[in-house]
């Protein structure tokens, strides 16, 4: 008789395809999801669905989904080890979020902050979607029922609106879904700061190339960007997000990129000026960046193979997917027979 093996929680985590990814979204999300791989069962998606809040361009948006799915596996995605796929091929999670927006509240969704700062950035095109995005993003773990969601301190919010969602519709139809925690690595870098402006998060959308390091800037880039970094007139090495938000930021990135400690930081640069902290930051990156930079560029060389892998990470997710949305449908009265997929299968 075989002896079954403990079954692993599920881990998920998912990015949007709005262009190329910064060192933010490295450290603050992608290089955490790795490790996880041992541990969890690993869902990563592109979600491609979350992208057209802001208007894309069609080309443009076709090429950043593949470029984001070899970014994942450049930096260490599995797809043996994990579901790899594009969440507008699992027509599941657009199902399930219209019957999760019957569960949030306009008075939730009106204060997700992410939402009033979009909202500001995109005056003329404060859509619908923009606003219940937060929903979509709940569909996306919810029908994993993902146990944990690998992500930056920005997306603590949606991960709690998505806990809300989630406890709300089990009290009132029985237990459904599993409530999923954030996960948000202390020892990697919750928040990158905007190197020219550190008040703001590194964000792929930021106006001045200076303030946003590119995953495929290539190495003279990355120090050149770096080397104008803002500090300050203060003089000392220290962790202070107050008064010296840059030099801090700087640090973070260190740690980050070399997998070390606050402590071991202070230490390193002891006695040091911000022009050493600079560059060596920049060289620290530029360890990380330099092998993600050289597969991403094979992956690329080789679409039908990515290809594969998209397609078969999809065909995984949708059978996982409707197993969850044929019990949500069930319990609500909606009439289910006619979907391929039993909920019991
Ligand atoms: P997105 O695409 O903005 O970012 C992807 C991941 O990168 C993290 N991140 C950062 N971490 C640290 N410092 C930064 N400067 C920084 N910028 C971005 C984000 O926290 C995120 O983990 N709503 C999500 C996408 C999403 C999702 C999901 C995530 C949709 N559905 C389901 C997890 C699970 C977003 O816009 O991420």
């Amino acid at each position: 008789m075989s002896m079954e093996l403990p079954k692993r929680k599920v881990a998920l985590s998912a990015a949007q395809p709005t262009g190329q990814l910064t060192i933010g979204n490295l450290f603050g999300a992608i290089q955490n999801w790795v490790p996880l791989q041992e541990r969890y069962n690993t869902i990563f998606c592109v979600v491609d669905l979350h992208a057209l809040t802001v208007r894309q361009d069609p080309q443009q948006l076709r090429k950043h989904i593949l470029e984001l799915a070899a970014i994942y596996l450049a930096a260490g995605v599995d797809p043996e080890q994990s579901v790899v796929f594009i969440q507008s091929q699992v027509h599941q999670h657009a199902e399930l979020a219209w019957i999760l927006s019957t569960f949030a509240q306009l008075g939730e969704l009106e204060r997700m902050t992410q939402f009033k700062d979009k909202a500001q950035r995109h005056r003329h095109n404060v859509n619908a979607g923009l606003f219940t995005y937060p929903v979509l993003m709940a569909a996306d773990i919810l029908l994993y029922g993902a146990h944990v969601v690998p992500v930056g301190e920005d997306q603590k919010q949606h991960l709690e609106l998505t806990r809300d969602i989630a406890i709300r519709f089990n009290n009132a139809f029985g237990p459904v879904f599993q409530v999923p925690d954030p996960l948000i690595q202390s020892q990697g870098a919750e928040r990158v700061r905007d190197l020219q402006n550190p008040a703001k998060k590194m964000s792929k959308s930021a106006e001045s190339e200076l303030s946003k390091v590119m995953l495929l800037d290539d190495a003279s880039t990355v120090l050149k960007k770096f080397k104008k970094a803002v500090t300050d007139s203060l003089g000392e090495i220290r962790f202070d997000e107050i008064n010296q938000a840059g030099v801090t930021n700087l640090l973070t990135i260190w740690c980050a990129a070399t997998g070390k400690t606050r402590e071991e930081a202070l230490h390193h640069f002891s006695h040091n000026l911000y022009g050493k902290l600079k560059v060596e930051t920049a060289e620290a990156v530029n360890v990380v960046l330099d092998p993600i930079r050289n597969r991403y560029r094979e992956l690329m060389n080789d679409p039908g193979e990515l290809e594969r892998i998209l397609h078969k990470g999809a065909e995984q997710a949708r059978e996982r997917a409707e197993h969850t949305l044929v019990s949500v449908m069930e319990v609500l009265g909606l009439p289910v027979a006619h979907r391929k997929v039993s909920s019991r299968g």
